[in-house]
């Protein structure tokens, strides 16, 4: 089928070169220059498994990638999905204004038959707020002259290509059968569970999914905080609570919090939605709450052991969110950074792949290592924020003492030092 996909993001660009993958022909548009050259070099601009080897075997077969829109309609693709950035504002809110941007452009070229399918997480009724705009600005109307979906995406970073190969299951919401159909047929190539349903539900399952993996980090780490007290090994308690086939084995991992671009943001949103319409969110609330404390909890544990880190020279090993990936966004390690710092600690850092965004976002007065070895060389004490394999390496924590917040060291009792 053809396919365009408007934004070359994390979600967009994996989305564009699985369906390439699948056999559909594809364009993905983007305006930014920079990352379509790149992408035209078959250089892909983010770091993701499998993600250079998609784009190397598909880039000027069945995979275009371009700036301009206009190139992108005039193949007449059957779907358009739109998979831009939905930031939030200082307050936690969705900024659709990226989304209404997309919505017009394609109206503008709109004239022809289409599906237009939001691929970016939305609040429930977004994707529908969106027809007035598209019918205004393509004179079309909905039906006849285009068709709506909503096809949330459950990829997780670092495991991007494959979460969207192998899924746990596909959602689809949508408007009409014609909609419908086109839809079911863009994904029979994968064997998953798939769901039909409303757009608002459709929305709606993408949050709380969200919700419920991230309420999930929380409660463990609240009962995680509890276990340290009381001198128990959280992970073996989560072992045996994950053997429950209600409960089951995944997001029991204790430890600093989650980070990343979705489940602090899509949990912020749907508590300003609740608000907004009257409802509560006290548990929403709570989960962001112990998240908040959880990077500090192990600054906490570290103080008990060393009540002074003035001068005292400290690692903090993992700036990614988490492993396999250079993302720093909402990383843990930067209430971690910021609190050391402020009690005049001297601090090393050391991240496999993050250390140059986090360099560009950061203005830090810390040090950056060129490895691992280079980073405990000298450190007193180390942090560990990110489940890198790498960091596993333990000859080089010799002489240091370790603060694992990730629990990468919870076995090896060679090692002096505190696992979560
Ligand atoms: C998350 C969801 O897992 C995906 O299903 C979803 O599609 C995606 O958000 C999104 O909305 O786009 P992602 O943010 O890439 O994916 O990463 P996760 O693997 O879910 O990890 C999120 C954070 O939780 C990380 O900081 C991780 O270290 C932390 N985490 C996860 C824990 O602290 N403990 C756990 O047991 C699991």
């Amino acid at each position: 089928m053809k396919i365009a996909i408007i934004g070359a993001g994390y979600v967009g660009l994996v989305t564009a070169l699985c369906f390439s993958d699948m056999g559909h022909n594809v364009v993905c548009v983007d305006t930014d220059i920079k990352k379509v050259k790149s992408l035209k070099e078959g250089k892909t601009p983010i770091y993701e498994k499998r993600l250079d080897e998609l784009l190397e075997k598909h880039l000027n077969k069945n995979f275009k990638v371009t700036s301009d829109l206009s190139d992108a309609m005039a193949e007449e693709p059957e779907a358009i999905f739109i998979a831009v950035g939905t930031p939030s504002d200082s307050e936690g809110r969705l900024d659709l204004s990226y989304v209404k941007k997309a919505a017009i452009d394609i109206a503008k070229y709109l004239d022809f038959y289409s599906v237009i399918v939001m691929k970016s997480t939305v609040l429930p009724g977004s994707t529908e707020s969106l027809v007035p705009i598209i019918e205004k600005e393509s004179k079309r109307k909905l039906g006849s002259g285009f068709g709506l979906a909503m096809n949330p995406e459950f990829l997780k970073e670092g495991t991007a290509v494959e979460d969207f190969m192998k899924p746990d299951r596909i959602v689809i919401g949508y408007y009409d059968e014609k909609s419908r159909k086109v839809l079911e047929e863009i994904y029979t190539s994968i064997t998953a569970p798939k769901i039909f349903t409303d757009i608002k539900t459709a929305e709606m399952i993408k949050y709380a999914s969200n919700v419920f993996l991230a309420a999930r980090v929380s409660l463990i780490n609240e009962i995680g905080n509890i276990c340290k007290q009381l001198g128990i090994d959280v992970y073996e308690v989560a072992e045996a609570v994950g053997l429950d086939k209600r409960i089951g084995p995944y997001f029991l991992r204790a430890g600093v919090g989650f980070g990343g671009s979705c489940f602090p943001k899509d949990i912020m949103a749907l508590i300003n939605k609740s608000k907004e319409i009257g409802e509560n969110a006290d548990i929403m609330e709570a989960i962001v709450k112990v998240n908040d404390r959880q990077p500090l909890k192990i600054l906490q544990l570290a103080l008990q052991k060393f009540p002074n880190l003035h001068k005292k020279r400290i690692t903090v090993l993992g700036l990614a969110f988490k492993a396999d990936t250079d993302d720093i966004r909402e990383s843990r390690a930067v209430p971690l950074i910021e609190a050391l710092l402020s009690m005049g600690a001297d601090v090393t850092v050391y991240d496999p792949l993050a250390m140059q965004n986090f360099k560009k976002q950061y203005n830090y007065k810390i040090k950056y290592a060129e490895d691992l070895h280079d980073a405990l060389k000298s450190a007193d004490i180390c942090f560990i924020m990110t489940d890198w394999a790498e960091f596993k390496k333990a000859k080089d924590y010799e002489n240091v003492y370790i603060f694992d917040g990730r629990n990468l060291f919870r076995r090896l009792h060679n090692y002096e030092g505190i696992c979560w």
